[in-house]
């Protein structure tokens, strides 16, 4: 990036991103974080709203408060002296003043760093909306593009020992054209830094990636663990799982290892959600992880979870909360896990973009399967190749982050795409990513149906092991006759989940069946769809839309107040529409 000594030169600053956008970090910066020691950056910082984006433009994270001739100069930030926030947060909720605001906001605190000898300190955050650039000590770090994953630098170089260190993050929750998603969603667009920030301190060489799974063989016995380490060097590992018996020397070869062991675990189920203690040992690097073991694939069109045929009875919910926006606290995820359970569920679609990773170990430890899924949402700019790195870049971070859970069973690459030559490309290249990368997981998408030939068909479909369905007979397709001619008239390949139906309506409004916004209506969808979907038998799961209540900027009629109204609960996730109670009823008579 070439110096900028004028300061009047960086009002003329057009493109004053691009020096920026040249350092990205990206899912193979990502460090293994499990069982790790580490330090906690969340608390308060100092921050400022910066609408035209001052500081990237200005670059105050130089601090440059005089010029070479010592003369003062003037600066237009007071970083120790900014008003307080605590991190992690979304700004939207915190101040209502910035409820609305979408742009960059500037955070930034002191620390002192405890690092012991060649230890190297890894900055990871564990996400930010939408783009994070990342300084330390006036140095530029680089930055993270994508609203819902986590990401990493190895700080190491620019640290300062025995003295402050200064770091500051700009958090830019802008709509783009080219970014996944696009402009134009169905849910609040909250910014900010609102998961986790935290250093963690690793040995010169160390355990960058532990996987560990069942091998997916059907013989439920036999288990796969693959180290990698930072550097491409040679050593031994030892694996441990002591509940199993396993001590496995792992032979590394080129920062590479992996070692397939016979054992005979307890297999993970909704049912019993038997996890074990996963330990690898590397050289002076120690990580470890709480790992359930299962097989999921799909077999002459029925899911098979360990063998076994079953039926996702789900839902599919946001990650969203009246409190919180999408810095939801661990109460509020296993709120959201357990109301699912009174539902009735063994499964949840996690709707539209990476929930929290502390979501996904939760359903680990509670028996719930996920369908996890990256914001390939609506009308992405699917002929640009930036916007695909993007989207397989978040694809691939969600993958690597969540590869040891057992709960995950489906990654999705998108939702509600028109089926166009651009869009198939892009999305097969996904699908095709998922099933490299993404371990013993089926891949699908929430497809809409072929609305002229009223029929479950969308090229997407020959690249999913599971196909998605978003059909909303009874609401947005009023004429409900439409469903059972949509199902009877398609022969699909493969198993069905049918991700989306269902209605608003506002909590506590009561009409007829036939008033659009009463719980009376949608109680009536939900009797009516269900009613079709038990006789067919290629449909082996459902996440109808949605467990509960969500802000939304679309929705501005009176029953909705800039909520969207289809949640089967209000927002406050304890009032339970009339739907909440015909669900239940039909997924316990299963
Ligand atoms: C769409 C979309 C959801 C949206 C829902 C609705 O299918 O996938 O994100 O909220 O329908 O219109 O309520």
């Amino acid at each position: 990036m070439e110096k900028d000594t004028k300061y009047m030169s960086d009002i003329h600053l057009g493109e004053y991103l691009e020096p920026y956008m040249g350092k990205q970090t990206d899912a193979d910066a990502l460090v293994f974080s499990a069982g790790r020691k580490r330090e906690s950056l969340n608390g308060i910082w100092h921050y400022a709203v910066d609408q035209y984006d001052t500081c990237l433009r200005q670059r105050w994270f130089e601090e440059k408060y005089t010029d070479e001739n010592g003369f003062t100069l003037p600066v237009d930030f007071s970083f120790d002296e900014w008003p307080q926030i605590k991190l992690p947060c979304n700004w939207n909720i915190v101040n209502e003043r910035y409820f609305l605001y979408e742009g960059s906001m500037v955070f930034t605190r002191k620390f002192r760093c405890r690092r012991e000898g060649t230890e190297r300190v890894i900055l990871r955050i564990g996400a930010a909306n939408y783009q994070c650039t990342v300084f330390l000590n006036g140095a530029y770090m680089g930055m993270h593009r994508g609203g819902s994953t986590p990401f990493c630098f190895d700080i190491t170089d620019f640290l300062k020992e025995d003295e402050d260190n200064r770091i500051l993050l700009v958090a830019d929750s802008t709509r783009r054209e080219n970014q996944v998603p696009e402009k134009n969603t169905d849910w609040f667009n909250y910014g900010g830094v609102y998961r986790d920030i935290e250093l963690l301190y690793v040995p010169k060489v160390y355990i960058k990636d532990f996987q560990v799974n069942l091998v997916p063989d059907g013989t439920y016995g036999t288990i796969q663990a693959k180290i990698t380490l930072s550097e491409k060097i040679s050593s031994k590992a030892e694996m441990k799982i002591e509940e199993l018996g396993i001590r496995q020397e792992v032979d590394v070869i080129d920062g590479e290892g992996l070692s397939v062991i016979a054992a005979n675990p307890e297999l993970w189920s909704p049912e019993n959600p038997k996890l074990y203690e996963a330990e690898v040992y590397c050289g002076e690097d120690r990580v470890s992880d709480r790992v359930g073991f299962r097989e999921i694939k799909v077999e002459q069109g029925e899911i098979l979870l360990n063998g076994k045929p079953l039926f996702l009875r789900g839902v599919s919910c946001h990650e969203d909360s009246v409190e919180n926006g999408r810095a939801l606290t661990e109460e509020e995820m296993t709120e959201t896990l357990l109301l699912a359970k009174q539902l009735g569920c063994n499964f949840m679609r996690l709707a539209h973009y990476p929930h929290s990773e502390k979501m996904a170990r939760l359903a680990d430890e509670m028996g719930i399967l996920l369908w996890e899924e990256v914001p390939v949402y609506w009308a992405i700019r699917f002929e640009s190749e930036k916007t695909y790195e993007d989207a397989v870049n978040q694809l691939r971070e969600l993958m690597r982050r969540d590869f040891n859970r057992a709960s995950v069973i489906i990654w999705s690459v998108g939702n509600e795409n028109a089926d166009t030559d651009s869009r198939l490309t892009f999305m097969s290249r996904l699908a095709e990513c998922a099933h490299k990368e993404g371990g013993n997981r089926l891949v699908s998408a929430a497809c809409l149906v072929n609305g002229e030939k009223n029929m479950i068909e969308d090229r997407l479909e020959q690249y999913l092991d599971v196909i998605g369905v978003n059909e909303y007979c009874g609401w947005y397709t009023p004429d409900f006759e439409r469903l059972p001619n949509l199902l009877a008239g398609s022969h699909p390949d493969k198993p069905v989940i049918i991700t989306e139906f269902g209605a608003d309506a506002l909590p506590g409004h009561h009409g007829t069946k036939m008033d659009k916004g009463t719980e009376e209506c949608q109680a009536y969808v939900y009797e009516r769809q269900l009613e079709e979907l038990r006789k067919i038998d290629y449909v082996k799961g459902m996440t109808p839309w949605i467990l509960y209540d969500f802000r939304c900027p679309r929705r501005t009629s009176i029953l909705q107040n800039y909520y969207n109204r289809k949640g089967l609960c209000a927002e406050d996730k304890k009032y339970k529409k009339m739907a909440f109670e015909i669900l239940r009823d039909f997924y316990t008579k299963m």
